[in-house]
């Protein structure tokens, strides 16, 4: 294929498919990968009727469930030869969330979702990045995390097996992980063309009414929310310029906030010990990290 290739993971909503639409106006094939066949098919549609030449496809994952990473990333790799940018932007946020929820494969599903299926689906693309002439990954974290300084990934019980469930502790723990994860990938690839970063996401307009499990008390407080919050085009352009821009395409293992500049997480997240204890967890769910 003559025009560049990019994934964007959790592509029927919000900033993701804000971002495809970005990004295919950028001359890119985007897929849309997506948990859900209606919904994705859905937001495919509306991108063609508000843009007919927009380059889009649809493949369906369940970012949460490693054997629908797997199939997703074998039906990928049937059919294109290189891959240039991988979003994963995909993520669950059930703040009402009162217990811990598995997966079907039984791991908790904020782990397994937010941070475990964006680091197989890398591994298993790997070698596909590798054919691109300049290879980018780029992973999503929040910058609610800046209201959690000393929130820490548990190495001895990440999926809240022997301590009572904190939904906001799980959410940010994954999204402190990807952010180390970032660090980590891009130090490995750094004799490569490959880059890695990550985007550190503000509060952004949610679409409460693809919430139905949110309380009413959660609604208003989205909607109070919602008028200090930025909307999902306008974060989906720092997608688009990591995904896009020239001189973005040389940078490597950063962070950006919203108006593409530079930001330092705290000091744990940037540890390279500490990356190293969070990556040899992982390793012990995705063995398949070995080969980066
Ligand atoms: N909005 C904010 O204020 C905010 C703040 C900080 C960080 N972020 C981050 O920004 C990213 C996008 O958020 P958003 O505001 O655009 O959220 P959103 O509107 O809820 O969109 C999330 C997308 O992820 C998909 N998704 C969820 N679980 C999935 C799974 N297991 N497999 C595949 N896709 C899945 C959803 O698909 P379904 O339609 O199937 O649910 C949806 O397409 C997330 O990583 C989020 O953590 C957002």
């Amino acid at each position: 294929m003559r025009k560049k290739i990019c994934i964007v993971t959790g592509a029927n909503a919000g900033i993701g498919k804000k971002a495809v639409e970005q990004i295919a106006g950028e001359d890119f094939h985007v897929i849309m990968a997506c948990r859900n066949m209606a919904r994705g098919e859905a937001a495919l549609n509306n991108i063609k009727e508000r843009n007919p030449s927009a380059s889009v496809e649809l493949m369906i994952v369940d970012m949460g469930v490693m054997g629908s990473v797997r199939n997703m990333a074998e039906q990928f790799s049937s059919k294109y030869d290189r891959l240039d940018v991988l979003i994963h932007n995909a993520a669950v946020f059930n703040v009402s969330q009162k217990k811990s929820e598995k997966t079907s494969e039984g791991i908790e599903a904020f782990w397994a979702t937010n941070h475990l299926g964006p680091v197989l689906l890398t591994s298993l693309l790997l070698a596909k990045l590798k054919k691109s002439e300049n290879g980018r990954i780029i992973t999503i974290s929040s910058k609610g995390l800046l209201a959690k300084p000393f929130l820490k990934v548990d190495l001895d019980d990440p999926e809240f097996n022997n301590k009572s469930f904190n939904v906001v502790n799980a959410y940010y723990q994954s999204k402190i992980a990807q952010m180390m994860f970032t660090y980590w990938v891009a130090e490995k690839l750094k004799h490569t063309a490959i880059t890695a970063n990550c985007i550190r996401v503000t509060a952004v307009q949610i679409d409460v009414s693809r919430h139905p499990e949110l309380s009413s008390f959660m609604k208003w407080v989205y909607k109070q929310k919602s008028k200090r919050s930025i909307t999902p085009e306008e974060m989906a352009n720092t997608y688009t310029y990591l995904a896009c821009d020239k001189g973005a395409g040389r940078v490597t293992g950063k962070i950006f906030d919203e108006h593409n500049l530079e930001v330092k997480p705290n000091k744990y997240i940037n540890d390279k010990g500490q990356i190293d204890l969070v990556m040899s967890l992982t390793r012990k769910y995705i063995p398949e990290i070995e080969g980066i």
